[in-house]
């Protein structure tokens, strides 16, 4: 058992959690001042003000963190940090006026990145994803998902997935890696049609991957010119008879009602959303399926936002991560995002931060962490400075301090 104390601000997100997440108010984010936590390796025992510290736990050993201030864990649920080669090049034909879409008809875009991931070796992947995740663990994130899907064929998605896994035991407990299988990212230009590389590929791994048990989901890119609907409910029915939860990317270039069939398969989210309908809002609102936005990809592209008001106002459960990958958002700090993010999505405080704590943990299936409260998973950051305001406040600026 350990004890940190005195801390300026502890924003434990109590209120937060109480309403699951959703139509908050700047107070859910139920700050403690001069607030000190203690926790064993397992989870979270007290949280308060100082002045009530109770005397049992005065013999701990601890820390005093005046001036600085406690947050639940930074988690980005959405990357893609696994690939060879980069496409820097992409990036300026787009500033020079290209179409990501056009890029990609033509051969770029993700298939470039399959073709230099088949190229490199294992251990170039590994060690290029250590240097990634050790990077990102530097802005203070410390739970991390990470979607296979630039190996496109069986050998190679097989040898990701697996590099997840090892990725996952190597970085325990210190960063928690969540291991997605996301083979249904595109279709080689071998295969006639979407359905003929899903079956051939995608639904046969699944099988092989979930034998395993090395899986903690499995997403698609629903969306015209990859993944129909159909292929996308039969994949969800495959991995429900494997027990392995879904996501997807979805209503990204076209409402194409992914949304609402993220919601029927009971998905523990759906990512992307930038044309979501109504129905597809209502249908989240009324539902657990969290709505993972993804600021930086808009940005990047320089494409329309999310409407986040409607998703928030609405009831939705919102997380933001940062998408993380070669081509549509080469930018890895989510925290970055949620900053630069916050006052076109017009997002409160407690919107903002339990998008990348609270509603993140849900996106993945985690039930037990997002907040500082007794019995939850002992997992934070610490910023170095005095208010919790102050880090949205210095946008762009790496605050965060490890004890
Ligand atoms: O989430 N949308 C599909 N996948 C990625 C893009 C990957 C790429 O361009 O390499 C995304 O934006
Ligand atoms: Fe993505």
């Amino acid at each position: 058992m350990k004890a940190y104390r005195k801390f300026s601000q502890i924003a434990t997100l109590q209120g937060a959690l109480v309403k699951d997440g959703r139509k908050l108010k700047a107070e859910d984010l139920s700050i403690i001042e001069n607030g000190s936590v203690v926790f064993s390796n397992e989870k979270i025992l007290w949280v308060g003000n100082d002045n009530d510290f109770p005397s049992e736990y005065l013999g701990l050993s601890t820390i005093f963190f005046t001036g600085k201030t406690l947050c639940p864990e930074l988690i980005d649920c959405h990357t893609h940090l696994v690939f060879g080669g980069n496409r820097a090049n992409e990036y300026t034909m787009r500033l020079n006026g290209a179409d990501y879409e056009a890029i990609a008809r033509a051969g770029g875009g993700i298939l470039h990145t399959m073709n230099k991931t088949n190229s490199a070796t294992e251990e170039e992947l590994f060690n290029s994803a250590c240097i990634r995740i050790e990077r990102i663990h530097s802005y203070g994130v410390g739970t991390i998902e990470i979607k296979s899907g630039y190996g496109l064929n069986f050998e190679k998605e097989y040898q990701l997935s697996n590099l997840i896994d090892r990725l996952k035991k190597k970085f325990a407990p210190r960063i928690q890696i969540k291991n997605t299988f996301m083979a249904a990212h595109a279709i080689p230009k071998t295969y006639k049609s979407s359905s003929e590389y899903l079956d051939g590929i995608v639904i046969p791994l699944l099988g092989k991957l979930a034998s395993e048990k090395i899986l903690d989901a499995v997403d698609i890119f629903h969306e015209a010119g990859y993944f129909s609907s159909e292929d996308t409910e039969k994949l969800f029915s495959q991995a429900k008879k494997l027990s392995i939860p879904v996501k997807s990317h979805a209503d990204e270039f076209n409402d194409n009602k992914g949304a609402l069939l993220a919601v029927k398969h009971e998905a523990l989210s759906c990512e992307h959303l930038l044309r979501t309908g109504s129905d597809g809002i209502d249908a989240l609102a009324k539902n657990d399926t969290v709505a993972v936005l993804l600021p930086g990809t808009g940005f990047f592209l320089g494409k329309p936002q999310a409407n986040a008001r409607s998703f928030l106002d609405r009831g939705v459960k919102v997380a933001i991560a940062s998408d993380f990958n070669p081509g549509s958002c080469h930018c890895d700090n989510v925290l970055l995002a949620a900053q630069l993010a916050a006052p076109t999505y017009k997002m409160n405080l407690a919107e903002l931060w339990a998008a990348i704590t609270l509603n993140a943990a849900s996106a993945l299936g985690i039930q037990n962490q997002g907040a500082i409260i007794d019995g939850f998973a002992p997992r934070f950051t610490i910023f170095d400075t005095p208010t919790l305001d102050e880090i949205t406040y210095s946008w762009g600026r790496n605050l965060v301090f490890f004890s």
